[in-house]
């Protein structure tokens, strides 16, 4: 077999993300095949602006995390090339100042799909039978037994109708339940294929059972749940949220929880992170909430570990890498 082309020989690959040589061994494996020096996050948690200070200026790509590369980050990078996110969110990056300096960001769309439609599965499942509940009052000698919904015959309201949205719709599918979806850009011939109905925000969140978000934070959903929508949602409705914390207005949350509007909520995201124990939302007993893990299995990580390490030696070798973000 022919060796790869040494395309990053004399070239570092700045790496934010944590457990990046465990969990994306087989992407590593691609970068350093093709000759590039990796200065990895060795620690348990993400970069800061300080840790990242001394490294921008030797870095010529970086597979970034949540560091943020903003106008100041980028301005201090005068040989990077590529930000290659792991991952697909793209707000603790400045797209356009990055452009501007001829940098390119890439992501990994539908990368970790299947592991956030799974996670918001498993918080409905674990809304709907209050499995923590009942799995941390075992271990304390309880034997509570509660009387829960299922998910069969529910309509679900999506909002937002992209790569995890698709995957949710589909694998509900087998439970055996309707669907909507409220995505402004959404591919209707997509939709029909899923069965899912395309409808008005109001459609899709005011008849249903479960509203599920899964619509990017920009500025137009910023608090798009918020205390109107919620109040047009029926009585004894669900809410799940594994997008960002900023598109559901946690104090309208808490109110509607507090009141019994809503019969419950599954959160992997929130406004501020990490949550404190002092977050009201923890005081819910009907509220299950993750640590913004919704994207993190063994698969994904595999899947975006390859791609976005791809991307990087793509661009060294002058090919345009896939999923240009910028
Ligand atoms: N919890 C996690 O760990 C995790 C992991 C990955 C992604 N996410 C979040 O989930 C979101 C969705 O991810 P995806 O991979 O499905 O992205 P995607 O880009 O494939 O889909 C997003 C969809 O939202 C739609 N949209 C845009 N503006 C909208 C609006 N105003 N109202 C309704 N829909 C709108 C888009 O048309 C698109 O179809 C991401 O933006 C990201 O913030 C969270």
């Amino acid at each position: 077999m022919t060796p790869p082309t040494p395309v990053g020989h004399g070239r570092t690959v700045i790496v934010g993300p944590v457990r990046y040589a465990e969990l994306c061994s087989a992407g590593r494996a691609l970068l350093v095949e093709h000759g590039f020096t990796l200065v990895e996050n060795e620690r348990s948690t993400p970069w800061t602006a300080d840790d990242l200070a001394p490294l921008l200026p030797i870095a010529d790509a970086s597979v970034c995390g949540v560091e943020v590369f903003d106008e100041a980050a980028l301005a201090a990078a005068p040989k990077l090339k590529i930000i290659s996110r792991l991952g697909v969110g793209l707000d603790n990056i400045d797209l356009a100042a990055a452009r501007a300096r001829g940098i390119d960001v890439v992501n990994a769309p539908g990368g970790n799909a299947i592991a956030v439609a799974e996670l918001a599965l498993g918080l409905l499942l674990s809304v709907y039978r209050q499995i923590p509940i009942m799995n941390a009052g075992i271990r304390t000698g309880a034997w509570d037994r509660f009387v829960g919904s299922e998910i069969g015959g529910k309509t679900i309201g999506l909002i937002g109708f992209g790569a995890i949205s698709r995957i949710l719709a589909q694998r509900l599918k087998g439970f055996d339940v309707d669907l909507v979806a409220y995505d402004p850009y959404a591919d209707q011939a997509v939709a029909d294929e899923l069965g899912v109905r395309l409808v008005s925000l109001e459609e899709a969140v005011s008849n249903v059972d479960v509203v599920s978000v899964h619509a990017p934070h920009v500025p137009e959903t910023h608090h798009l749940v918020n205390a109107d929508l919620i109040a047009s949602m029926r009585p004894g409705t669900v809410l799940l949220n594994t997008s960002r914390g900023g598109l559901v207005d946690q104090a309208a949350l808490v109110d509607a929880l507090e009141s019994g509007h809503l019969a419950g909520a599954g959160l992997d995201v929130f406004e501020v992170e990490p949550v404190g124990p002092d977050n009201p939302l923890l005081a819910f007993p009907n509220v299950v909430a993750t640590t913004h893990a919704a994207a993190d299995s063994l698969e994904a990580y595999h899947r975006i570990g390859l791609s976005t390490a791809q991307a990087i030696v793509d661009v060294f070798s002058g090919r345009t890498p896939r999923s240009l973000a910028n």
